[in-house]
């Protein structure tokens, strides 16, 4: 049984093949960073016009590497939500053809179920989570952490999140006021490889509750760059050193209280930010130290792919859930969050 994984939420046109086993047949993304990178931020209208011209050529690609074809394919699972409501809409549109020429069911999917069992797929170097687990999802778009009870959207809840940017929607802004390039995470965390992390003494982002806070790095960032410029080369590093610990700290250090406050011993962090060197360095330390077992995906699989999708959609579909080729896009998520009453409502 084969499915085929759709992805289009955000600046990444992507497709895959699985099988039931979750084994990736095929795993193409492409990228549309250099469209997005003059801008210094991905701009909605040319993200969808990217998509359109896409998504054909993208898809295809992954039948044929995975040597099938549409006929051969069981089910079509393609990303509904959330995210940008045009990218969506390019996606969305092509499954449902696809699935109404062809005869095939529709499965949508909510793109942070996909992040979050992105663990599942396989080959992988290290045996799958069992559930329940404690997730952190940290990504250009969310940040925030969920106990997943299983493999379906209804069985996932959400503890808490940013109450601003995202996590590596700091990471992109920090860079951006440092003149880095776009996006600028992993530019961020190449140099702060070779930084100080204890040269600027950047107060950690509001350290209590289960919720996130970034703007305050940020607002430091700024305020340090106009005081003082931006500095040379090592200063530079030195600088990306300090911001990275103080967005790490707090990442990891809400996970791990999270997880013992919430009884759950294993750990997954994922998301586009989980490919970051420093934070998988410190949630390995922290998790290590309190007896918890900590899951990443390997980086290619932290950020946006068709393959998680796929996972996602062949979960629900071996639950017998699929949708009609009426199914509509959001650009919010379908995860409720848990209030202090109990669980929340969708
Ligand atoms: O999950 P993703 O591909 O897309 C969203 O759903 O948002 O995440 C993209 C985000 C960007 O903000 C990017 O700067 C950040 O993940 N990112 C990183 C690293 N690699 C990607 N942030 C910090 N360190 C990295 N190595
Ligand atoms: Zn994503």
């Amino acid at each position: 049984m084969l499915i085929l994984g759709i992805e289009s939420s955000c600046d990444e046109t992507a497709a895959a093949v699985i099988d039931r086993e979750g084994q990736v047949r095929s795993d193409v993304v492409h990228s549309q960073i250099t469209v997005h990178g003059p801008y210094g931020g991905v701009v909605p209208e040319l993200a969808a016009r990217n998509h359109v011209k896409n998504i054909i050529p993208v898809v295809d690609q992954a039948l044929r590497t995975a040597g099938t074809k549409v006929e051969e394919l069981e089910a079509i699972a393609v990303t509904v939500q959330p995210g940008l409501a045009g990218a969506l809409i390019v996606g969305a549109q092509f499954a449902r053809t696809l699935a109404w020429s062809r005869h095939k069911p529709l499965i949508g999917v909510d793109h942070l179920v996909g992040h979050l069992l992105a663990i599942f797929l396989r080959p992988s170097p290290a045996p799958p989570p069992p559930f329940p687990f404690l997730g952190l999802l940290v990504s250009g778009g969310h940040t925030a952490l969920y106990r997943v009870e299983g493999p379906l959207a209804s069985q996932i809840y959400e503890l808490g999140a940013t109450r601003d940017d995202a996590a590596g929607e700091a990471f992109d802004k920090a860079a951006k006021l440092l003149g880095l390039g776009y996006p600028g995470g992993p530019e961020v965390d190449r140099r702060a490889a070779h930084g100080n992390p204890r040269a600027h003494e950047i107060p950690l982002p509001m350290m209590e509750g289960q919720e996130f806070s970034f703007s305050g790095v940020k607002s430091w960032l700024a305020r340090h760059v106009a005081r003082s410029g931006i500095p040379d080369e090592a200063g530079l590093d030195d600088l990306c050193a300090s911001f990275q610990r103080a967005v790490v700290e707090v990442l990891a250090r809400k996970l791990v209280r999270t997880a013992r406050a919430e009884g759950l011993r294993h750990l997954v962090v994922c998301g586009g930010v989980a490919a970051n060197q420093g934070l998988r360095r410190r949630t390995a330390e922290l998790a290590a130290r309190h007896g918890l077992v900590l899951h990443v995906p390997p980086p290619s699989r932290c950020t946006d792919n068709g393959a998680m999708i796929a996972y996602a959609g062949l979960q629900r579909f071996l639950a017998g859930e699929t949708d009609p080729l009426s199914i509509s896009t959001s650009t919010r998520t379908s995860l409720p969050r848990v209030t202090r009453k109990g669980r929340g409502s969708r």
